[in-house]
């Protein structure tokens, strides 16, 4: 049963040795990827692949990514592969790109939630890769979050979330984007990004040399990338700056907790004495704010406030992942 793991937080020496241990025993295993921790297992064992499932309290029907050690492993995983996907991962890779394709066809159905098709990406993280490289094998992972929770981006959040339903979590410190890795289909007739993440829409234009689609209805390609997703316990809700500027002296009488990034509010929240306890300063850079914004959340969500008020972040494609995710919270 996933309830009855004694969960190590597997740290220093030895610690990546012993996740290895672990995966290759079939288990499956929190590991720190650049984007988030993700929650690993050896993608061609489905009795692994089923702990992931079971741990998460995640639909069957939700496709998992597959993470290689380097794009050599592409044939081992995927068919019909278009030169574009080679060129992507000579940019990308190691990275936070996942690249969805054609499955080869010993691909297990319980990795691709049922699906033809398989993301596929080459993560980042040290410690991530040196798993990878060392094990020579694909491991999937989606995010070390239970069911529509947070993904988390610190080793604490998977084990408050995953605690007693997975044998380890590899500590490997806080993650570099903190949001998660952009999926690009490459199998549709024109390819078009189906979830934003750190590499941009301009990104990829520029390095295919002509525009990528980007479908607003996520939730028909992608399984599992539904409206409600990457959500707070709090009610999370979304103000622009002006609305902010406006609302802030009643908000004071409120058990309320402001995320703010702009300095016409900072500046405001410290002019009305808005208790430090209760807003919560991210930088005014998109990357940055991607970084601390699921972590903000976590820590804000344990001090129980009634509401979550978030100040609308600029629009620019830069911004993109971040929207998609702060307005997916406020779902
Ligand atoms: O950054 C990331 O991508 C992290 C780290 C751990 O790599 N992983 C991650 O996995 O976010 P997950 O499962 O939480 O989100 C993956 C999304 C899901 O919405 C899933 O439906 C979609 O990718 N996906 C995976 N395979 C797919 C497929 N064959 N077709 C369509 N969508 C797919
Ligand atoms: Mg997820």
């Amino acid at each position: 049963m996933s309830q009855n793991y004694q969960t190590s937080l597997l740290s220093g020496e030895n610690s990546v040795t012993q996740a290895m241990e672990l995966l290759q025993k079939g288990e499956a295993v929190a590991l720190p990827t650049e984007t988030v921790y993700g929650l690993a297992a050896d993608a061609s064992d489905i009795i692994a692949v089923n702990k992931i499932f079971e741990a998460k309290g995640r639909p069957k029907n939700h496709p998992l990514i597959v993470h290689i050690p380097d794009v050599s492993h592409l044939e081992n995983w995927a068919k019909t592969i278009p030169n574009i996907a080679y060129d992507l991962a000579t940019l990308f890779w190691p990275g936070p790109l996942s690249i969805l394709l054609q499955k080869a066809d010993h691909v297990h159905y319980e990795v691709t939630g049922g699906l033809d098709t398989i993301a596929l990406r080459v993560p980042a993280h040290p410690l991530f890769l040196e798993v990878l490289t060392k094990l020579n094998i694909g491991l999937a992972a989606p995010s070390a979050n239970r069911y529509k929770q947070l993904s988390p981006t610190i080793a604490e959040q998977v084990m408050q979330g995953l605690g007693g339903r997975i044998a380890a979590v590899l500590e490997g410190g806080p993650c570099q984007h903190g949001l998660e890795s952009t999926i690009l289909d490459l199998v549709s007739e024109k390819p078009r990004v189906l979830r934003a993440g750190p590499v941009t829409q301009q990104q990829l234009e520029t390095a295919m040399g002509h525009s990528v689609d980007t479908p607003k209805n996520h939730a028909e390609a992608v399984p599992g990338n539904i409206e409600a997703h990457y959500q707070p316990s709090t009610p999370l809700r979304i103000l622009s700056s002006a609305q902010l500027l406006e609302k802030i002296d009643s908000l004071l009488q409120k058990n309320c907790h402001l995320i703010v990034w702009s300095d016409t509010i900072i500046e405001r929240c410290k002019k009305v004495n808005f208790p430090v306890s209760k807003w919560s300063n991210l930088e005014n850079d998109a990357a940055l704010f991607g970084r601390d914004l699921y972590v903000t959340l976590y820590r804000v969500d344990q001090t129980f406030p009634s509401q979550i008020i978030i100040e609308k972040p600029p629009q620019s494609d830069a911004w993109a992942a971040v929207n998609d995710r702060v307005s997916r919270a406020s779902a």
